[in-house]
């Protein structure tokens, strides 16, 4: 039997969607805390695979989900490339700001796969335990969005000092986007050896571009991974989540070969499904916060984004990822709406 949310990503319509959530393995979950606590950093926990192959499994357990996502970071990949990255409590992650041309010569220009090893080593152990209807999905994140991060050494309001970079410098700007490109792709590559079924391409922030930066930065580096990924894995199934992209959605599956596109809360459904779904199988997208908000605001935006997508290939998840205060009943109640109203 093929796996639900695999024949989604081939194209064809399910009677009931398959589900998943970004972020779908975290603080909501008191038995992600109670793992939490055993390690000191949370870099700790994404690097030990008997832990982090536990916390990928505990949304199946618990809510039957029709996809695990492998538990790690994006930001694994500049810890590989030699950056400094940490996590603050409260304050998100922590890197060396990338701010000149000599800090950019300092970042490697190859992945240390070897520190990478304790991921593929989860994957292994994941599938061991996973139900064979239940996809488990790779991931990382798109070159623009890492890269905002490695410069501005952490999160970033309207992500100012990479866009500043990448005007102000932008050979620089494009050698270190070009080794995101190789990273990104060797490291999808690596996940696919180690056995995921499909990966997801997040770009957080690719909707805070204008159009030409968009497509430079965002369209083309992820066309240039799935290119050298599908070189290694010719068959490999891959979602891209250009989050903030609107109305340049279009633009983006032209550019980009993906196979799915996951949308975020704020795009029209009527838009959605007329210039997106007719051309590829969605994701999404309900708004986090009616997850967490609950009662009739959840029932409602579930049912527009169902009537809205029915009628062709289409994956239930949020537009973003689950917030730490959503209650699990929340979740519960979410699933058993989606599963029952299928038509
Ligand atoms: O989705 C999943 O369940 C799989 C695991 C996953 C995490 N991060 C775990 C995590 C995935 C796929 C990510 C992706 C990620 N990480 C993105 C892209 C998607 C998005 O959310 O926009 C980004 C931008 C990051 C970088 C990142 N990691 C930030 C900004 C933060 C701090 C904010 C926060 O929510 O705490 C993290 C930390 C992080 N990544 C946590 C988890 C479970 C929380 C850390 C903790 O448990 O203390």
């Amino acid at each position: 039997m093929t796996k639900p949310l695999l024949r989604v990503l081939s194209g064809e319509r399910s009677r009931v969607p398959p589900i998943w959530l970004m972020r779908q393995a975290g603080r909501y979950l008191p038995e992600y805390r109670a793992i939490r606590e055993k390690t000191k950093t949370f870099l700790d926990l994404c690097f030990n695979p008997k832990l982090a192959a536990e916390v990928t499994l505990q949304p199946i357990r618990r809510f039957g989900f029709d996809a695990a996502i492998l538990f790690s970071d994006i930001l694994v990949v500049p810890h590989a490339l030699g950056q400094r990255v940490s996590f603050e409590e409260g304050n998100g992650p922590r890197l060396d700001a990338i701010d000149n041309a000599s800090a950019l010569r300092r970042v490697r220009r190859e992945l240390d796969h070897v520190k990478l090893a304790p991921v593929y080593e989860t994957i292994g152990r994941v599938k061991e335990d996973l139900p064979p209807a239940v996809a488990l999905l790779g991931f990382c994140g798109a070159p623009w969005t890492v890269a905002t991060y490695m410069i501005a050494g952490g999160g970033s309001v309207d992500q100012l000092p990479a866009r500043q970079f990448a005007y102000r410098q932008a050979g620089a700007f494009a050698e270190l986007i070009d080794v995101l490109v190789a990273a990104s792709a060797g490291y999808l590559i690596r996940q696919f050896e180690a056995g995921v079924d499909a990966v997801q391409i997040f770009d957080t922030w690719a909707g805070v571009l204008p159009p030409d930066e968009f497509r430079r930065w965002c369209v083309e580096p992820c066309s240039r991974i799935i290119t050298e990924v599908r070189k290694r894995v010719p068959k490999a199934k891959i979602i891209g989540f250009p989050r903030g992209a609107g109305t340049r959605i279009p633009q983006y599956i032209a550019g980009v070969p993906v196979d799915a596109v996951g949308l975020d809360w704020t795009i029209d459904l009527g838009f959605a499904r007329e210039q997106v779904q007719s051309m590829r199988p969605v994701q999404g997208n309900l708004d986090p916060l009616a997850l967490l908000a609950g009662g009739g605001a959840l029932d409602r935006s579930i049912d527009a984004i169902l009537e809205a997508f029915a009628l062709g290939p289409f994956i239930f998840n949020l537009g973003h990822g689950v917030l730490p205060d959503t209650p699990t009943v929340h979740v519960e109640r979410m699933i058993a709406r989606v599963r029952s109203a299928a038509n």
